[in-house]
């Protein structure tokens, strides 16, 4: 069956990070799990570059926004294919071909008597390019409630979304697994029963997008909101409404689509939660208005955090993923990512855990056990080549059955779980364990039968049952972990002189066969070394603030004198609190958000506990040093210091003299 995924496609505002690398490895692994179950499957990815934020980001580099996002959108792609992204096209919505496709959808839009002219009046955020009503703090309530709104009012078409209601709802409920995880699919089902608005799907403040057709009675040129217009890239890559001929045919039959077609009435969407909704909703309507079939599945994967704090530039904590390909390789981050955290719950990337999964999961559990196999093939099997050895099957089958019945039927219990559709409803950490189930059970074998001690005995047919055994039960990892880990996969197939197809992954996985064949076996390198330490260095974790104690505050200390240069080094900022909570076992420390102006709020630890409640220091201003080096102090992470003064009596918060805006400089 022909079926299409599809990745988001990225704002090239700044390079790709953790997140984006995630969301695009789940879609590659779901693929490759779709091909080995005989699907002939479409991967769509690309960059999203037009836009408001799009349109900043370029002037802040000095650059015309196409040169700009020319280079940011290579720097994507080469990512992928230094990942081994198996992408089938790689979309820009500066494509002339997309252009043509976003001027057709709207003509069709207004033809289907959906799309109004108005004036848009309301908060605008360019973050996450969305529009709201209503929102009193100024801040973005979708955006981690960090980034400022803008008040917008313009000329604007808008869509009548309010009228497909009811037919989204309808949607929802027609199958279980349309969105997940579940609770998302509530999440949305719940937004829409609240009722929907209609939406703007064009701006006139700006210039950077497509130019729409003028119709009833605008007044100025109107660009394609930039979700309109990124939405439609999963249209647009398949060359659809890009003849205008075909405007003319009944819209009501997406036959005239052509071959295609095939691929899009079998769409799966991968999206992150944030932007669920555009896809959960407005999308859906949109070719609900045009007559054309809705995606398949649309999967709401979570957010990567680091130590608890949504990343970003501005806190320095980032994870860039070439970095991490680089030091670890493609396979390795790939593993980390999937089997971390459960599909649609946010984690916590750690390099600290990186390294300790592939101590124990992928050097232990996993290289071990080949390794040791091929020893034991190389000292023990009775047919030997230059570094190859051959595994009689003759009677095999009968023997294990009749003497590892056990062992078999905990074989079939892991098969069975791995073909239940762990990976169709997104069960992904649970599939991997599966695998590593099968990993537990050959090393158990080993340990349990000692096939040193078969061969001490002269216990050939055991010996021959239990390599046997242990090395099917490699052939059927590699396949299983084939999606996840397709190079290490593949090498350990080959170490069996075999590859990884449809049809292995039929005969190990599907049928769970074994014994068909004699196991030609070859060594080959081992597949993971073991790490001492971390490869990539981390921001300094020590620190003098890791000894943090208010009493520090104010001793004397023979202080040198600094010039106005080195004072100026010092990046001190008002900023205030919004959140304020004591750290779990400490007296002392409070874990303060603070609004430095940025795009999201600064995570700082102070040892104020004993002198400040944190419902005193809610709504207040601060003062902050904002460029001090991270620091660790009881296992989480301080991004800045506030200014106090103390004495023999108490402590005092530095404050200043009138509210100033949040991020404004101490000079
Ligand atoms: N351009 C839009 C998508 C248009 S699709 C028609 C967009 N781009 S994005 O670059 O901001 O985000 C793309 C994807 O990256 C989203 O699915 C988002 O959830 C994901 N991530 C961005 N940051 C993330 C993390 N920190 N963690 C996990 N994924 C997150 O939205």
């Amino acid at each position: 069956m022909k079926q299409l995924i599809t990745t988001p496609i990225y704002y090239v505002n700044d390079v790709p990070h953790i997140g984006h690398a995630y969301t695009t490895i789940i879609a590659d692994m779901l693929k490759k799990h779709k091909w080995l179950r005989g699907d002939e499957v479409f991967l769509l990815t690309g960059t999203d570059e037009h836009g408001q934020k799009i349109e900043q980001a370029a002037k802040a580099k000095g650059k015309p926004p196409k040169a700009y996002t020319d280079e940011v959108s290579a720097v994507f792609r080469s990512l992928w294919d230094m990942m081994g992204i198996d992408y089938d096209h790689f979309i820009r919505t500066t494509d002339e071909s997309h252009k043509q496709t976003i001027v057709q959808v709207f003509e069709r839009l207004c033809a289907n008597g959906d799309v109004y002219l108005g004036e848009y009046e309301g908060d605008y955020c360019v973050s996450c390019e969305s529009f709201f009503l209503n929102v009193d703090s100024g801040i973005c309530p979708d955006c981690a409630g960090s980034k400022p709104l803008s008040k917008i009012k313009e000329e604007s078409y808008f869509f009548a979304l309010s009228k497909y209601e009811k037919r989204l709802l309808e949607w929802y409920a027609s199958s279980e697994d349309v969105i997940l995880p579940k609770y998302r699919k509530n999440e949305v089902v719940r937004f829409v029963e609240s009722g929907l608005q209609d939406l703007s799907i064009s701006r006139t403040s700006f210039e950077w997008g497509i130019a729409l057709p003028k119709h009833k009675g605008a007044q100025k040129q109107h660009i394609a909101y930039v979700w309109l217009d990124a939405l439609f890239n999963y249209m647009s890559a398949f060359g659809l409404y890009q003849n205008p001929e075909s405007l003319q045919v009944d819209s009501s039959s997406p036959a005239h689509l052509g071959e295609k077609m095939a691929y899009w009435e079998c769409a799966t969407h991968i999206v992150g939660k944030d932007i669920l909704r555009f896809h959960a909703v407005y999308w859906p309507a949109f070719l609900m208005s045009l007559g054309l079939p809705l995606p398949k599945h649309i999967y709401a994967h979570g957010w990567w955090m680091r130590d608890g704090q949504k990343m970003s530039k501005s806190l320095g904590n980032v994870v860039d993923p070439r970095a991490f390909t680089k030091a670890y390789g493609a396979e390795v981050l790939r593993y980390y990512l999937l089997r971390e955290t459960p599909f649609g719950q946010d984690g916590d990337f750690s390099q600290k855990l990186l390294c300790e999964r592939i101590n124990s999961e992928l050097a232990n559990d996993l290289g071990n056990l080949l390794h040791r196999f091929l020893a034991m093939c190389a000292k023990y099997a009775p047919q030997k080549g230059i570094n190859s050895f051959t595994l009689e099957n003759q009677g095999v089958a009968e023997f294990v059955v009749e003497h590892y019945g056990d062992e078999v039927k905990t074989q079939c219990k892991i098969l069975d779980e791995i073909n239940s559709g762990l990976i169709e409803s997104m069960q992904i950490k649970a599939y991997i364990e599966a695998i590593w189930k099968l990993l537990h059970l050959g090393n158990a074998m080993i340990a349990k039968y000692e096939p040193w001690n078969l061969f001490k005995n002269g216990k050939s047919v055991e010996l021959n049952a239990i390599l046997n055994f242990v090395g099917y039960t490699l052939l059927k990892v590699a396949n299983a972990l084939y999606p996840i880990m397709p190079q290490t996969a593949s090498t350990i197939a080959m170490a069996f002189g075999q590859g990884i197809t449809p049809a292995s992954y039929i005969y190990h996985i599907k049928q769970n066969k074994m014994f068909h064949l004699p196991l030609e076996v070859r060594v080959i390198p081992p597949l993971f070394q073991k790490l001492d330490s971390m490869l990539i260095p981390e921001a300094p974790l020590e620190s003098t603030f890791e000894k943090v104690d208010s009493s520090d505050c104010g001793k004397e200390a023979g202080l040198a004198l600094v010039s106005i240069e080195d004072f100026s080094k010092l990046d001190i900022r008002v900023g205030e609190v919004l959140e304020a909570e004591p750290v779990p076992k400490s007296s002392k420390l409070l874990r303060l958000k603070i609004d430095l102006g940025e795009s999201e709020p600064r995570v700082v630890l102070s040892g104020i506990a004993q002198y400040y409640t944190p419902k005193q220091l809610i709504s207040t201003q601060v003062c902050v040093i904002a460029n001090l080096k991270p620091a660790k102090i009881m296992g989480q992470f301080s991004y800045g210091m506030i200014l106090a003064s103390k004495d023999d009596e108490s402590l005092s918060l530095v404050r200043i003299d009138g509210k100033r805006k949040n991020g404004s400089r101490i000079s």
